[in-house]
């Protein structure tokens, strides 16, 4: 069955030559993006071949087809939180696939290499040098474990009897929606969330968390849980996380981090003291797939200790042996089959090194100080008030005379997309359009921030008349 119409060591060498030719092709920035060829369009509307074209030709279609696919491991898309498919992570998913292990029960080595790879990420971004954990496919995944683990252990018999208590569960404006939907999948309702206010550098306000925690209290709301945000999606503002762990402390609070975008730059030299407290959370969600440079799907959800999973997850089922004392992976996870993830975070890790990690990301970080220089100190571009927390940097284009800098940006934004030279995305910050760059890919350098501004300048000159 499924023998291969050629040989197969020939199909590995025609995958390493492709493979080559594609890691080559994301060193350098392309001149613009393929469209989707009439080839291309063609092979993707046929019906389900009742017989194999074989491996070298399918081979050759499948790279074709990726390589006219918006794909973020290029060096000039700064669009949105991408990963940049680490070359090691590429080929540990490679590996993955072939021995395609099921990280659902005990599978011996590989089973120890998860629980090594969380401990690794612990130990990066300073959580705890023996941190548990588990890999999932995202931050969505990562958010909902560690919050259903937070309604156990306020709630221990929620599994059986549900949540009959109000709650409130607390985060800032710009928290992640993940965290919402997390919310009102575990049967809370979105009632639950209080929204707190941000500060002017985007920070959750402490004096109305605390507030609002106070208010809950006297209405017989009971505080469940607080997701700080270690970098929000839309301007990378990291909460005080120390003071939230204080007030968390005082009330008896869960305290989760969504790190899934930024908890890595915790382990930078340069960035680190804005994540004073993140080691007394309770829960920590990184995406390794974001700022850890691995390719999706990879994030993990951090603890001290397993315990509050077990308590949210296990079941004893006949046909689900233990062999040994440890939980099952089933028995802390919401998934059930479950691909070895970790190999990529173990792959880069032994392979480059954590200075290395660490090397890229401050990269990242200063390629966010240049643009908002550059921009600031530009007649022609506007930024917000505070410098970047983190890597995202939203600037405006506003040459002189500018009447309608939303209504330009978005223009350019939408150009930018046929133009093909760049990509990014907008965003809207107080009801104002922004355009974004988003620094996540260790592939991007700062000749890659100047091409960011010409095409902006470029396309926005052109653009300026209609708005001003
Ligand atoms: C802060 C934050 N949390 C959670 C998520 C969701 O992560 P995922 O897309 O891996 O599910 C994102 C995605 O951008 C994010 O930025």
């Amino acid at each position: 069955m499924f023998k291969f119409q050629g040989d197969r060591n020939s199909l590995l060498k025609d995958l390493a030559v492709r493979v080559s030719q594609v890691w080559s092709s994301f060193d350098s920035a392309r001149e613009s993006e393929p469209e989707v060829s009439n080839q291309t369009l063609s092979i993707l509307s046929e019906d389900l071949p009742r017989s194999g074209r074989g491996e070298t030709l399918t081979l050759s279609q499948a790279v074709d087809i990726l390589d006219q696919s918006t794909a973020q491991s290029r060096p000039r898309f700064f669009a949105y939180i991408g990963s940049s498919g680490l070359e090691m992570g590429a080929v540990a998913d490679f590996l993955a696939s072939s021995y395609d292990i099921n990280l659902a029960v005990d599978s011996k080595a590989a089973t120890l290499l998860e629980r090594q790879a969380a401990r690794w990420i612990g130990q990066f971004i300073g959580y705890d040098d023996n941190a548990k954990g588990l890999f999932t496919s995202g931050g969505t995944i990562s958010n909902i474990t560690a919050l259903a683990a937070a309604r156990t252990k306020r709630f221990p018999n929620a599994r059986k009897e549900g949540v009959r208590d109000r709650v409130a569960i607390y985060c800032s404006q710009e928290a992640h929606y993940s965290n919402i939907r997390a919310v009102e999948l575990l049967g809370f309702g979105s009632e639950a969330i209080r929204s707190i206010e941000i500060d002017q550098n985007r920070r959750m306000k402490m004096e109305d968390f605390e507030a609002a925690i106070k208010d809950d209290i006297a209405n017989g709301v009971v505080p469940l849980a607080v997701i700080a945000s270690s970098g929000t999606t839309l301007t990378g503002a990291v909460d005080p996380l120390d003071a939230i762990a204080d007030i968390c402390e005082k009330y008896g609070i869960w305290f989760h981090v969504d790190g899934a975008y930024g908890a890595p730059a915790a382990g930078t030299a340069k960035a680190e003291d804005l994540f004073k407290g993140l080691s007394r959370a309770d829960s920590v969600t990184i995406d390794a797939h974001k700022w850890l440079f691995v390719p999706k799907a990879c994030s993990i959800v951090l603890m001290k200790n397993y315990e509050p999973l077990v308590r949210t997850f296990s079941h004893n089922e006949a046909y689900m042996p233990h062999d040994n004392d440890e939980p099952n992976a089933v028995d802390i996870t919401l998934e059930y089959s479950r691909p070895v993830r970790a190999l990529k975070m173990w792959m880069g890790f032994a392979a480059h090194g954590a200075d290395e990690f660490e090397a890229a990301i401050t990269a990242n970080l200063e390629l966010a100080d240049l643009t908002y220089d550059l921009a600031k100190n530009s007649d022609d571009f506007r930024v917000l008030p505070n410098r970047p927390q983190l890597s995202i940097v939203p600037i405006q284009y506003t040459p002189a005379g500018m009447k309608d800098a939303s209504g330009l940006n978005r223009r350019i934004y939408e150009e930018i997309l046929e133009d093909g030279r760049i990509y990014l995305s907008p965003a809207t910050i107080d009801s104002e359009i922004w355009l974004r760059p988003c620094y996540t890919n260790f592939r991007t350098t700062s000749a890659d921030v100047d091409a960011l501004f010409e095409v902006i300048r470029d396309l926005g000159q052109r653009l300026a008349p209609e708005f001003s």
